[in-house]
């Protein structure tokens, strides 16, 4: 099935990233050797209040892919699919850490492909040392003084320490 509207080598990776964990990072990894071009996209106008702005997160997620060179990094808003259409893109990349992670994303991914045929969304497994961990539960854990360093990159720690301090 051939369709000249879309590019198939360019894939999305949608969410929220409030900020990009180690997890996050480890997909983008996978994503980047599998796809030409990979943009990691931020939500914007979600119903979650996040910590971090919209640019500091675009900025977080710049720093840890700085060094690949076939990933962009964005910002969305209003419908996913759209957002797909506009850029070209139809495959769309999500991680999944755990059983608990699929129920949702099921859900999401029927739901696109119903409002749109041509999306694919394509599900990573991040290495398993990271399967457990979440931008929530990092937050989290810097609120109450505990170590992130193993699950975020220095300069998102930072950035966490900082905004802490606020
Ligand atoms: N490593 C670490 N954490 C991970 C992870 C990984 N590999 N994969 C997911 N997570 C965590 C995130 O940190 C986040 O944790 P949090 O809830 O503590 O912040 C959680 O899993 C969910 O993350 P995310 O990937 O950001 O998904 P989301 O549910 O926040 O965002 C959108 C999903 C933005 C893709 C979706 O809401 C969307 O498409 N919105 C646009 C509107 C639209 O089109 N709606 C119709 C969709 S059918």
């Amino acid at each position: 099935m051939k369709n000249n509207n879309v590019n198939r080598k360019i894939a999305i990776y949608p969410g929220t990233f409030d900020p990009i964990t180690n997890g996050h990072l480890d997909v983008i990894k996978r994503a980047s050797k599998i796809f030409d071009k990979l943009i990691v996209s931020v939500a914007i106008n979600l119903s979650k209040k996040p910590m971090f702005s919209t640019i500091e997160r675009v900025e977080m997620i710049k720093e840890a892919v700085k060094e690949i060179t076939n990933v962009s990094v964005d910002t969305f808003s209003g419908l996913l699919i759209d957002y797909c259409k506009e850029n070209k893109a139809f495959i769309l990349i999500r991680g999944l850490r755990a059983i608990s992670d699929f129920e949702n994303e099921f859900q999401m991914a029927l739901m696109n492909r119903k409002l749109d045929k041509n999306i694919e969304t394509v599900f990573l497994m991040p290495s398993e040392e990271f399967t457990y961990l979440s931008s929530s539960l990092i937050k989290e854990l810097a609120l109450l003084n505990g170590d992130i360093s193993n699950f975020v990159s220095g300069f998102v720690n930072k950035k966490i320490k900082e905004k802490i301090k606020c």
